[in-house]
């Protein structure tokens, strides 16, 4: 991978009125690389990739996308990128060929050029044989896989995928990632917002954004090691929400918050992990809570987030 930066990023802001949407934020995003945006509903993600694709003017502050200006330069920023908006992707009642026709005539495409941009679009998106079919008689998979087939049609330098994978099935949304691994892979630069922590394992390296301004960045295992120096205790047990409520209590825990059916527990990692999980095992056994299993894990990027959205002054 280059070291050359294809975004930066400078206290970009936008405020509504009084209400600041994103605060100062500051990060570089490198040449080829899948830069992952992390955060929560609300927390500015979808605000920023506007700014940054010049579709949004900042209130303050600037950023260089491709060398060009958000600021100075929008027109020439939107020539050298790709964008998959997360409310808006395909014409519904356009079939599949019309909308590659749609956007490769958007973005300047002729001729054979067209043509095999065309056939690139309908391999990669798996649609061979439903060229006819209407956008809206697709699966969100394949939907999901045509848009972003139509945001890259021109091959750009970059392209901003706003949660691109929102509300579609596991699998599909493995696929959707192999295919942004490969336009890494010829040198694209790609931008993806979300707010699946599993997919954010996917990035080279990821931001995390909360409530407007960056809280963490980092490479996955930067993230886990660096923002969690930390143990994390796996709990399975009966009743989960007493459970909690009886660590929260005792003191030497910093944090306890659900895994799907599990807690995971936060402790320092200056304590003695054995010692303490013997602690748990007795503590919640006396107040009559059957304990299955309590294992130490390695820190999931989920963990990080929670420990950071949510730190305990002890
Ligand atoms: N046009 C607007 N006017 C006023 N407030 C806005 C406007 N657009 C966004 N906001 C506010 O800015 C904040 C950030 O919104 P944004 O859409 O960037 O969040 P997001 O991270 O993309 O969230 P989601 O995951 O739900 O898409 C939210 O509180 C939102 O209500
Ligand atoms: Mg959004």
């Amino acid at each position: 991978m280059k070291e050359t930066n294809s975004i930066e990023v400078r206290n970009l802001t936008k405020k509504y009125g009084k209400f600041t949407s994103v605060d100062s934020i500051n990060f570089e995003v490198k040449e080829g690389e899948v830069f992952g945006f992390l955060g929560a509903n609300g927390a500015g993600k979808s605000t920023t990739i506007k700014m940054l694709c010049g579709i949004l003017e900042p209130t303050s502050g600037d950023a260089s996308v491709g060398g060009f200006s958000v600021k100075k330069e929008p027109d020439k920023i939107k020539r050298i990128i790709g964008y998959m908006s997360q409310k808006f992707s395909l014409y519904n009642d356009l079939t599949v060929n019309e909308n590659i026709n749609f956007f490769g005539g958007m973005y300047g495409l002729e001729n054979s050029r067209m043509d095999e941009r065309k056939k690139w679009v309908i391999k990669i998106a798996n649609l061979e044989g439903k060229e006819n079919t209407l956008a809206k008689q697709l699966s969100g998979g394949f939907k999901q896989r045509l848009a972003l087939g139509c945001a890259v049609i021109h091959e750009p330098e970059i392209v901003f995928l706003d949660e691109p994978t929102g509300g579609v099935d596991p699998i599909s949304r493995r696929n959707f990632w192999d295919l942004i691994n490969d336009l890494s892979q010829r040198g694209t630069t790609v931008f993806v917002t979300t707010h699946y922590l599993d997919e954010a394992e996917y990035c080279n390296r990821i931001m995390m954004i909360n409530a407007g301004k960056i809280i963490a960045g980092g490479s996955p295992k930067e993230l886990k090691t660096n923002y969690l120096n930390k143990t994390i205790l796996e709990i399975e047990c009966e009743n989960v929400d007493e459970a909690i409520t009886i660590l929260d209590s005792t003191g030497w825990i910093d944090n306890s918050a659900y895994f799907g059916k599990y807690i995971h527990a936060t402790i320092s990692s200056k304590e003695n992990t054995g010692e303490r999980i013997n602690d748990l095992n007795k503590l919640l056994n006396e107040k009559g809570i059957i304990v299955k299993r309590i294992d130490r894990i390695m820190p999931s990027l989920e963990d990080v987030f929670v420990n950071l959205l949510e730190p305990k002054e002890k």
